[in-house]
């Protein structure tokens, strides 16, 4: 199989499952494993942070940043196409009782303006916005990477406005490799960073969240409260501190091929933009007919809508895969892989509302 729907369908390398089986472990609710204690310490110190908190997934990071930055009835300010607002389940609302506020930027990349004119005045009517947050690499954008300039001037604006501001870097090491700027340095804006480590880094489960110590240990009892608390799970910590040591670098690899395959797919005809990082998005006539047509050479991708598919590169997949997916695409007919079909026209007005 080549397996290009996401990131996160990597498995541990061979190393990697040598260092999780050496892990000395303990109890973590208790504060006891030595490999979660380690991991934690190395991500706060690389993202330039007081403390950091293990905890499964980025979409919980992400959920205990808005949880511990609002209070029920505030209001988050996030680009339109941000994780925590269309693929978290609505658990901004479920957990932390906060609306979400989308502002729509380009390719993810919010502008300081539309942030700034979002934010809403203070008023008995209005929902306070207490916390911005900021996609980087941006998923839905493109894998996007913002201008260092841009995460500097979103967070000192939402800062002179009152909000806190969280980072949602689940790929954020993918950014660092692709923009050569560190990731405390990128974070540096920002109270809380969330990254993951079962994404491009090829670790099977764990993201951290990093911030100020007060702030983390309140984190540490939301996770708690979500049923996250975990028990001998130094041995997922050890995965992530080898992936730390070995798996970051290499992210330039999963770049160069995304930008190849990218390359390839315009030869054959697709609609395709150069990729950032290794996500590559692109839009075709019929998203689920090319998904289908594709399958029985092995070759998975994601159908992401009806015409735009998302195809991902990473510790999995080689020089000889990209080659293959490309030949695949070459042969499978225009009326499928071609552009997307016009907007309909929207239809006429009723007789009553045409104008007389
Ligand atoms: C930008 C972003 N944030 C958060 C997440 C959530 O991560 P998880 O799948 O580990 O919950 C993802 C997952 O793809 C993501 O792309």
């Amino acid at each position: 199989m080549i397996d290009l729907r996401s990131d996160t369908v990597t498995r541990p390398t061979l190393a990697m499952k040598k260092a999780m089986f050496e892990a000395q472990v303990g109890d973590d609710v208790f504060g006891d494993d030595p490999s979660v204690n380690r991991l934690e310490a190395v991500a706060a110190e690389r993202m330039g942070k007081e403390a950091a908190l293990f905890v499964p997934s980025g979409t919980m990071a992400n959920q205990i940043a808005i949880a511990v930055h609002t209070r029920p009835g505030d209001e988050v300010i996030l680009e339109a196409g941000a994780h925590p607002f269309n693929y978290e389940a609505g658990g901004a609302a479920v957990i932390s009782g906060v609306q979400l506020s989308p502002v729509p930027g380009k390719n993810g990349i919010l502008e300081v303006a539309a942030v700034d004119a979002a934010i809403r005045a203070p008023n008995v009517h209005h929902a306070p916005g207490t916390l911005l947050c900021v996609e980087d690499t941006h998923n839905r954008g493109g894998g996007t990477v913002h201008p260092i300039e841009r995460l500097d001037d979103l967070a000192a604006l939402a800062h002179k406005r009152g909000l806190a501001t969280h980072l949602d870097g689940a790929r954020l090491w993918n950014a660092v490799v692709a923009s050569h700027v560190a990731a405390d340095r990128r974070a540096r804006g920002y109270d809380t960073v969330s990254f993951c480590l079962s994404k491009g880094l090829g670790c099977p489960v764990g993201s951290l969240l990093c911030g100020p110590a007060p702030l983390i240990d309140r984190g540490r009892r939301v996770r708690k409260l979500l049923g996250g608390g975990m028990r001998q799970v130094g041995y997922l910590a050890a995965a992530g501190l080898y992936a730390l040591d070995h798996h970051i670098e290499r992210l330039e690899e999963d770049h160069r091929r995304a930008r190849e395959l990218s390359m390839g797919l315009m030869l054959a005809q697709i609609d395709v933009k150069l990729p950032q990082t290794n996500l590559v998005y692109l839009d075709v006539a019929d998203a689920y007919a090319v998904r289908a047509a594709l399958h029985p050479s092995g070759i998975l991708v994601h159908a992401v809508s009806t015409t735009r598919l998302r195809l991902v590169t990473h510790l999995d997949i080689d020089d000889a895969a990209i080659e293959v997916v490309i030949r695949a695409f070459d042969k499978l007919p225009n009326s499928i892989k071609g552009p997307p079909p016009p907007p309909a026209a929207p239809p006429p007005p009723a007789a009553s509302a045409r104008p007389r």
